[in-house]
């Protein structure tokens, strides 16, 4: 309950339209009431006593009150739906900020389509609650009150009668709306499952083919419908159970009622038009009743889905600005290991990098090489604190990266991979990415530089060309140029290549190797090597072996050591693989 209470606190800022429609929700309720209390006189005076001035007057009194009721519930409706709305999108907007404010560890550890079932279906049940509660809750309960008021003072006796019904009920609803909450909690789980499955295997679709697996796919995410199917019918069995118990227990107290009532009137202590106008009161009560235990119901729904929202919003960034952390300018003189340990949070009984330290002075072009596993890729992440080191630390211009602050050390770096991310938007957009305030000309400047700019005017509209989800209507090399001009655009001092070649044929690999070595140009770069040729051309190379460094030195220092790179170069060399990729040999 305490979770739903924070959802509920997203309604502040609109409490003052809130107010107004409990307002309005009272006017209608005393309508409710109203038109019961009108049913003595309707039958005592004009049926019983046949007095002409009532004939005219409660007709009257009923087209007025129903007016009044009208306009009340539209206001009401109208204002708890406008706030529920705002409501939801603030919920949506807070819990996406949440997600751009999280580590990439955060990301790894958790599935796409789970993170999307907590945005969309666990936010859609918190909605449907709300509407539910909203549109009934105060409502009906200001009408039970209403027409409580016309029981006792119809008869008090017959009005404590039928509240004898009211115990049992409740303990029903509870009992009931627990297992409900149990349940919504276990399906909306089975729902992330299934967002889960549809994401990979809808991205997946190309393997999906290459492999024959339509017929399995569809089989699976049928297995899983299944099970949801499962729980939501367990879901149904308790929450359609509410209301008939809860309307059957209620006949026992109508029968009731009516024997002991009827007997009243016979005796003349009661009028029919108070029997009647009881049993007026007492039949509109049932509508609210049932509104209100489905009320209930999607409330325990709403519970259980603002656990998991609240679970994920509660999680503090791992990575996330020091309270004192500064901003750096600009990048004037050295990155620097300083006896760098590193485990992933995941694993942290494995050290992925081991003891490293090193000096990368401004201007310098590191080459990093080592078999695939060694933790290159790992290494170069520390540098814009996508992790942070587990044991010892990272100075920039002496700052440690901790101490800096992460808007301003990301805007320093630039990262080109093998995995490139384009946005289904036009080229135009996805290289202004890189910084969205450049002009048109800068743009254009920068897909020259990335060699991107003649590929691009040949498209059918050119920059105005949208790419398709990931860049999907791009070759490989295309997107890796596309991916380039935005580092060009950004302009960053300290560059990152992670393998960035590594993913491209030949041919595509030639020109975006001259897109790339024009992007390095006067600037301080970490290149996870791959071709010979760029390693070559480094002012240092570091070979790295499970986490360690091994070697390290110009290209010609580490030939005359006669180590781990020697051997790969002679290699290399003896088998004609000059400017081969580094991949086709085993370290
Ligand atoms: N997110 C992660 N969680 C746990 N282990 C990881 C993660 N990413 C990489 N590793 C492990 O760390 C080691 C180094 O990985 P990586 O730095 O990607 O190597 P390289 O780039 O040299 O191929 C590997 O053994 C890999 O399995
Ligand atoms: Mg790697």
């Amino acid at each position: 309950m305490r979770y739903y209470l924070r959802i509920l606190s997203y309604a502040k800022p609109y409490w003052f339209r809130i107010s107004i429609a409990l307002i309005t929700a009272q006017v209608v309720a005393a309508t409710d009431g109203a038109l019961a209390w009108l049913v003595k006189p309707m039958m005592d005076r004009i049926f019983v006593e046949k007095n002409a001035a009532m004939l005219k007057f409660i007709p009257i009194a009923i087209i007025g009150l129903y007016t009044v009721r009208g306009i009340g519930r539209y206001l009401q409706n109208y204002l708890m739906r406008y706030a529920n709305l705002r409501m939801i999108m603030d919920l949506r907007t807070d819990i996406f900020r949440h997600f751009q404010r999280m580590s990439l560890a955060f990301y790894k550890d958790r599935s796409t389509g789970e993170l999307m079932s907590r945005i969309t279906s666990d936010v859609g049940a918190v909605r449907n609650a709300n509407v539910g509660l909203v549109k009934n809750l105060f409502r009906q309960i200001f009408t039970l009150l209403a027409l409580m008021v016309v029981l006792f003072r119809r008869d008090w006796q017959l009005a404590l009668m039928a509240c004898v019904t009211v115990p049992p009920s409740g303990i029903l609803i509870d009992r009931l709306g627990r297992k409900i909450k149990r349940l919504t909690k276990e399906s909306q789980e089975k729902q992330a499952d299934l967002s889960t499955l549809l994401v990979e295997s809808l991205s997946g679709a190309r393997i999906v083919k290459a492999f024959n697996m339509e017929k399995q796919e569809t089989k699976r995410y049928r297995r899983q419908l299944h099970k949801l199917y499962s729980l939501s019918m367990k879901k149904v069995k308790a929450s359609e159970l509410v209301s008939p118990l809860v309307e059957w227990l209620g006949s026992l107290g109508v029968a009731a009622i009516i024997y002991v009532g009827g007997t009243r009137v016979m005796s003349g202590v009661l009028t029919p038009g108070d029997f009647f106008s009881f049993m007026a009161a007492l039949m509109m009560m049932y509508s609210p009743i049932r509104k209100l235990t489905n009320v209930n119901s999607s409330i325990q729904s709403a519970t259980a889905a603002a656990e998991r929202i609240f679970e994920v919003l509660d999680l503090e960034p791992d990575i996330k600005d020091a309270p004192d952390a500064v901003e750096i300018k600009e990048f004037k003189d050295s990155i620097r290991f300083d006896q760098v340990w590193f485990a992933y949070p995941d694993d942290p009984e494995t050290w992925t990098l081991k003891d490293i330290t090193l000096e990368v002075r401004k201007g310098e072009l590191l080459a990093i090489v080592g078999e695939s596993g060694a933790g290159k890729s790992t290494l170069v992440d520390l540098v814009p604190r996508f992790y942070d080191a587990t044991k010892g630390a990272l100075y920039i211009d002496g700052t440690d990266v901790r101490k800096v602050t992460l808007n301003s050390l990301r805007s320093i770096t630039g990262v080109v991979t093998q995995e490139i991310i384009l946005f289904n938007d036009t080229i135009f957009n996805n290289i202004l990415y890189g910084r969205p305030g450049a002009t048109f000309d800068e743009v254009i400047e920068a897909a020259r530089v990335a060699h991107a700019h003649e590929f691009i005017e040949d498209l059918p509209h050119g920059y105005d060309t949208v790419i398709g989800e990931r860049g999907t209507r791009l070759s490989g090399g295309q997107k890796q140029r596309v991916a380039i001009a935005r580092a060009v655009l950004k302009n960053p001092p300290i560059l990152i290549l992670d393998e960035a070649t590594s993913a491209l044929d030949t041919q595509s690999e030639r020109m975006v190797q001259v897109a790339l070595d024009r992007l390095m140009e006067g600037r301080t770069v970490f290149v996870i090597a791959h071709r010979l040729s760029t390693v070559q051309n480094a002012s240092r190379i570091l070979v790295l072996d499970k986490g360690e460094i091994k070697e390290m030195g110009s290209h010609q220092e580490l030939l005359e050591q006669g180590g781990l790179y020697s051997r790969l170069h002679q290699l290399q060399f003896s088998q004609d693989y000059e400017d081969k990729p580094l991949s086709a040999v085993n370290f």
